[in-house]
């Protein structure tokens, strides 16, 4: 590739111009994280529930946001040991969850560089993290109206301007997806070729700033790169390729149902979070989609607006991304984004990053 960007979020510049992207439950744990950061980007946890399989997490104590404390900040020290010195780790952090602001601190205090949020509008994170000044912001948004938002509050509230921002596009990405309801996924002016060169110039011309702006959502190949750099990238964020790799922190039975999902298994679902979301039609999903699925019990109240618990439709999604997580076909919810038809095998890291740079 002839011109490839240089990314600098806050002080940290990776050798590559590529964020692994977070990925819940402990699908991008310290393992992947740290590996991908040891090969020089930047490697992401997702702090969502992490606590699940902790002997710290006893559910008849009720202590699950306190186990989850202790666990991102031991999961942040492991992929920084994996990662050795210079290793850039990042922590994804989702709004709509109920402790977020505890999983943000743990992740600062833990030794976090930079905190990467999305799943709502992070409008309080800079207050977070106000006793760790060296640890870059950054917000997920798939518009530059969400964008301006951010900034405006932050600036007024806490006198600090986001570090970058990484522009996510419904239309592809996986896991839950920056979008009211299902039909706006497919929203034309959320499309990458739309929204990203809207924040790149909202950047420039609003905030005359220079701060890196992010694609992320529909990327896995050379070509993919070339047409965000294009369209003013400074960077990608890539889930699916990377959920499919050894060093993956998934078990083997999800990394297989990547490979093995075909374009009429990919489908969208309204997340019990009140989002939509995009996952494999496995048992659990076709059950759910057709109105029968039986929903394991609450275990940790994770999200502050949860269908399942407020009325009990839905199901609980704490529950059913572990069970994909450990690999239980029938009851788990994998998800994917929609390039997951393109995993057809499992990658080593280092051979996705020799392939996009080398
Ligand atoms: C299995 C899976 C879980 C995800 N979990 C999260 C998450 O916890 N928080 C988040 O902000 N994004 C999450 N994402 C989105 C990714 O971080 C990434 O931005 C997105 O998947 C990029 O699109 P791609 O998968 O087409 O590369 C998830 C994606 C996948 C595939």
């Amino acid at each position: 590739m002839s011109d490839i960007p240089v990314l600098q979020i806050g002080k940290y510049k990776p050798r590559y111009p590529l964020i692994q992207g977070g990925m819940g439950v402990d699908i991008s744990g310290p393992n992947l994280a740290g590996h991908v950061a040891a090969l020089g980007a930047i490697g992401t946890i997702a702090s969502v529930g992490l606590a699940h399989n902790s002997p710290l997490f006893v559910p008849e104590k009720h202590n699950y946001f306190e186990a989850n404390e202790v666990v991102v900040k031991e999961a942040v020290q492991k992929a920084k040991s994996i990662a050795g010195p210079g290793g850039i780790i990042a922590v994804n952090c989702m709004v709509a969850l109920t402790d977020y602001d505890r999983q943000v601190k743990a992740a600062a205090e833990g030794g976090a560089d930079i905190i990467i949020s999305g799943a709502g509008l992070p409008l309080r994170l800079p207050d977070y993290t106000k006793d760790f000044p060296d640890v870059a912001l950054v917000p997920i948004v798939s518009s530059a109206k969400a964008a301006s938002l951010i900034t405006r509050h932050w600036e007024k509230k806490y006198n600090r301007l986001p570090d970058a921002f990484v522009v996510e596009e419904p239309a592809t990405a996986g896991g839950h997806l920056g979008a009211t309801t299902i039909e706006q996924v497919y929203d034309p002016a959320l499309r990458l070729e739309n929204a990203l060169p809207e924040v790149v110039k909202y950047v420039a011309d609003e905030m005359k700033s220079d701060i890196p702006v992010i694609a992320a959502g529909g990327i896995w190949d050379k070509g993919d790169l070339e047409r965000v750099f294009a369209l003013g990238a400074k960077g990608v964020q890539m889930g699916t390729r990377f959920a499919c790799t050894f060093e993956g922190d998934a078990s083997d039975r999800f990394k297989q149902a990547y490979i093995d999902a075909k374009e009429e298994d990919v489908v969208l679902i309204h997340s019990p979070a009140g989002l939509p979301g995009r996952a494999i039609k496995n048992p659990f999903v076709a059950k759910y989609l057709e109105g029968s699925v039986e929903s394991k019990p609450c275990f940790a109240n994770c999200l502050t607006h949860c269908r399942y618990r407020k009325t009990k439709e839905t199901f609980c999604i704490a529950a059913a991304l572990v069970d994909a997580q450990v690999g239980n076909w029938e009851t788990g919810l994998f998800f994917c984004g929609s390039n997951v038809v393109k995993a057809h095998k499992i990658e080593h890291v280092k051979d996705i990053i020799a392939e996009l740079f080398e």
